[in-house]
């Protein structure tokens, strides 16, 4: 049963799901569609491939496989939910959420849901929120969802962004436990609005009319200041990273895994560098699935369960940096108590 004293429970991680679209779409493809190299991309950011959803397949598509692949390995009915937050910037539609979508997919009858916006750092944002929400008894079950379908937003003629992203989606369950047990154990989070014309969607809201004009150019589309957001992400997410473990008493000993947002294997490395660790503590699949936004995350952390560095009573440190910008990081031990 899980514990829901107000004020006293501990929000612990117990569960990740995935799911990812079949398609993959590799650099030699994207060789053939803009003016790049395999060479130049793997050698710039590490992405060998990535996963594409079919034109018009909602996020919701993978969020609700996604949700049941994690209820079902947790044990637990999408009718003990008691909410649902998806970090998203592609969801289905504005109105309604997807986070009320996945809701009536799961059959999750007496959950609340909403989307949350934080771009790259979406997950972090959700799971800081979940942990707020069960920390203070207000919930005791919530569902935890990152995922984006960036094809959507992708400029498939830009060679800057376009050899970037790609789609999935993963999710975690976070359950009310004993405050001495496992789960989270701090968070923090940051932003800077002053960049946010580095990293934007123009006309993706009420500030951007998409006439034939914003069309032409295409403003629809990511847009991204990539040598800025590279150097920002750099320095905040080592930034965020020690800031918290030192706030914690920590240092990189106390981490077993980082599982740190995918948007360059040259931005984790340094990372990972100024903690002292080891390649082995460092969930790395951006060779793979590149940067699905709000996904990275849960998707690192199904990868390193599957390989065995996830377990119940590992210490991980999540960290991420995006558009807004805004980075964040969560130090928790994983699994049920
Ligand atoms: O997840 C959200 C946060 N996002 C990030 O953290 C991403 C941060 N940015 C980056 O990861 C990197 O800045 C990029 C991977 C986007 C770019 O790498 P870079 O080493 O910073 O390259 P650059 O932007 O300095 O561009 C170097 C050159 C340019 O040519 P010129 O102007 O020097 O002649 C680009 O036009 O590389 C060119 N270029 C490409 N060449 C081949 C840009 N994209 C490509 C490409 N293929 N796909």
């Amino acid at each position: 049963m899980p514990h829901s004293v107000r004020g006293r429970a501990r929000a612990q991680c117990i569960a990740v799901g995935t799911a990812v679209p079949e398609r993959r779409l590799t650099n030699a493809e994207l060789e053939k569609m803009v003016d790049t190299t395999d060479e130049w991309i793997v050698s710039r950011t590490g992405i060998r491939e990535r996963r594409i959803a079919p034109p018009g397949q909602g996020l919701s598509h993978l969020a609700i496989a996604a949700g049941k692949n994690c209820l079902a390995q947790a044990g637990v009915a999408a009718s003990d939910l008691d909410g649902i937050i998806v970090a998203t910037i592609t969801g289905d539609y504005v109105m309604p959420s997807t986070a009320n979508l996945v809701q009536h997919g799961l059959g999750a009858t007496k959950a609340w849901g909403f989307d949350l916006l934080n771009a790259c750092n979406g997950f972090v944002a959700a799971l800081s929120a979940a942990t707020a929400y069960i920390e203070s008894g207000h919930a005791s079950r919530i569902l935890v969802v990152g995922g984006d379908i960036m094809s959507s937003v992708v400029d498939y003629r830009d060679r800057n962004t376009c050899i970037l992203f790609g789609d999935g989606c993963g999710a975690v369950l976070v359950e009310a436990g004993p405050p001495e047990g496992r789960g989270v154990v701090d968070f923090e989070m940051h932003s800077d609005g002053a960049a946010g014309g580095d990293l934007i969607i123009p006309c993706s809201g009420s500030a951007g009319i998409l006439n034939a004009e914003a069309l032409a150019r295409g403003d629809q589309y990511v847009k991204q200041n990539g040598i800025v957001v590279f150097q920002q992400a750099i320095r905040r997410m080592a930034e965020v990273c020690e800031s918290l473990l030192g706030r914690l008493s920590l240092t990189g000993a106390d981490v077993d895994l980082l599982v740190p947002h995918q948007a360059n294997k040259r931005i984790i490395e340094p990372t990972a560098k100024r903690l002292g660790l080891a390649s082995s503590k460092v969930v790395l699949n951006i060779d793979r699935m590149a940067n699905t936004t709000a996904a990275t995350i849960p998707l690192a952390l199904a990868d390193a369960a599957a390989d065995g560095r996830l377990v119940p009573g590992s210490r991980v440190l999540l960290a991420a940096f995006g558009g807004g910008l805004t980075w964040g990081a969560c130090y928790l031990t994983w699994g049920r108590t």
